[in-house]
């Protein structure tokens, strides 16, 4: 699990330069699209490029030029700066081609095999863009970088034929000023690394016990409070719903509470983080059909993404208490799997008219919702791969938020936007929970209609967040896993999307 990827801040004195194979060359373009050459004369062999069209500049495009020795240059195309006077979704979009051009550097160095690089932070500095830019787009490179050197082998009997065994990056500069970013790009990897590993993990492994089993692990090491409930402690806590989605399956329930506790008390807020953790979704008694059902595995990928989120945050120790609350349950038919027409009874005392035993997730996040009040929470979010329905109306180009509380959507959307992680939101009108309501029980966990089945969903998660309490959910379903349209992502499997914004947030809310 450990990255064979490594990135260095190294000391730009001449004698520190390492032995590399690679130099990384910035190019940006100017706002005609054309290459902004900012000093002195254009080498050769790159010139050539530019009169031949191969190499424009333009974002992800790369050209090698070698020297001697296999060794040479790599310039790298960073396109023309958008937004940078003042239009956010521009110079957001931007950055993420910055993003997205790390992301190509580290796939061409793993396909040539050339294993050490550097770049001088002198050669982005002389593009003129100022520090504060330079120092947003740097990151975001090395962050393309970082976010590529994932692979789920582990459980391909023969390893590839030539493994590369590591590949390094040293960032030569000011030290001082980057050795702080590097070590962040590297709590930040290994925080994501942890996400994906999780929600790759097939569910014949990845049981509800065995994630419970991993959190302590890491609680111990990040030093995060642990407590896990067992199905005899949910009992107590009268948590029906949540104990009914895993009732069908011989693998025991598990509610894992994660809780950072920053040193300087008092200051910060009370930041809750839930989680969905179907470790598989077979539908249950509405069962689903075959067909890439085995993408079910991925379904604690809410539960996975709150877990490097309070990792990542606790690595940059932030001034917030946060709380983490990640509900693992397998959805099974069984003989004593839940049916349509069941009546369950929530831990808030709700009672819930079971419709459809493939909308779990709600059940599950239910339960965790109402419990994590007892701290008092000045926010609680969620995340879960929850609904379809999402991929019907967003696709895979963000992911839904919705909410009670538009100053909490508003944070949200904006670091999300920076992150390049979008959330887009959609309303919560109280008309939308006429279609949740059972003629038999307080509420039912489907529509009949399969109208508006993101929003729905979380009308029927809002019923259990109290009065007063700021609350935002996160539908991830289709950006969960399968996200190979973007470079960084793996081809195939879980993404680790959400990871950087969720982090980000739970750090920042309350402040500024
Ligand atoms: N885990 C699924 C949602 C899902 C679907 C995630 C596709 C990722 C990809 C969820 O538990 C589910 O089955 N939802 C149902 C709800 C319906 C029965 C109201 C759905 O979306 O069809
Ligand atoms: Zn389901
Ligand atoms: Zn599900």
């Amino acid at each position: 699990m450990s990255s064979i990827f490594q990135i260095l801040a190294t000391k730009a004195s001449g004698t520190s330069i390492p032995k590399l194979d690679v130099e990384i060359i910035p190019v940006f373009q100017n706002s005609a699209k054309k290459i902004h050459w900012p000093k002195g004369t254009m080498p050769e062999a790159l010139k050539a490029a530019v009169d031949r069209n191969t190499f424009t500049g333009a974002a992800k495009e790369l050209e090698w030029v070698q020297r001697s020795n296999g060794k040479g240059a790599l310039y790298v195309g960073l396109g023309s700066p958008k937004g940078l006077t003042g239009d956010a979704y521009a110079f957001n979009e931007w950055i993420d081609q910055v993003r997205q051009s790390g992301a190509m550097v580290y796939l061409w160095q793993k396909r040539t095999r050339l294993a050490v690089s550097a770049t001088q932070v002198k050669d982005w500095e002389s593009s003129s863009h100022g520090s504060p830019v330079i120092d947003r787009v740097i990151r975001a490179f090395l962050e393309g970088m970082a976010l590529t050197a994932y692979e789920f082998d582990r459980y391909k009997s023969k390893a590839p034929k030539k493994p590369i065994l590591s590949m390094k990056l040293h960032l030569v500069g000011n030290l001082a000023h980057w050795a702080p970013v590097v070590k962040d790009l590297h709590d930040v990897t290994e925080a994501i690394t942890v996400t994906r590993e999780w929600s790759n993990e097939p569910s014949n492994i990845g049981t509800p016990e065995f994630f419970a089993k991993s959190a302590v692990v890491f609680a111990k090491k990040f030093g995060l409070r642990a407590k896990v409930l067992t199905e005899a402690d949910a009992k107590r806590e009268k948590m029906g719903l949540f104990l009914g989605v895993g009732q069908g399956s011989d693998r025991d329930n598990r509610l894992v509470v994660l809780e950072y506790l920053p040193k300087s008390k008092r200051k910060g807020k009370t930041v809750a983080l839930v989680g969905k953790g179907v470790t598989f979704d077979s539908g249950g008694i509405s069962i689903k059909p075959a067909g890439g059902m085995e993408h079910m595995k991925h379904d604690m990928t809410g539960a996975a993404t709150m877990f490097g989120a309070i990792l990542l945050a606790s690595r940059r120790k932030v001034k917030n208490h946060i709380v983490a609350v990640l509900a693992f349950a397998e959805n099974m038919p069984s003989g004593s799997a839940i049916q349509p027409g069941n009546i369950l009874q929530s831990r808030s005392g709700k009672t819930v008219e079971i419709i459809n035993t493939d909308a779990e997730g709600r059940l599950v996040l239910a339960d965790a919702i109402d419990y994590v009040h007892k701290w008092k929470p000045d926010v609680i979010v969620d995340a879960a791969t929850l609904t379809g329905a999402c991929g019907i109306a967003l696709g895979k180009q963000c992911s839904a938020l919705i909410s009670n509380d538009d100053e909490v959507s508003n944070q949200l959307q904006k670091i999300a936007f920076e992150n390049w992680e979008r959330l887009w939101r959609l309303p919560a009108f109280p008309e939308y929970l006429d279609d949740m309501k059972s003629t038999v029980a307080d509420l039912k966990n489907a529509n009949d209609s399969r109208m508006a089945g993101t929003i729905t969903a979380a009308m029927f998660l809002k019923e259990f967040v109290k009065k007063g309490v700021p609350w935002a959910h996160l539908d991830i379903a289709y950006t969960a896993y399968d996200m190979a349209q973007v470079p960084y992502y793996p081809k195939s499997g879980a993404s680790g999307a959400n990871v950087r914004t969720l982090a980000q947030f739970a750090g920042e809310f309350g402040s500024g």
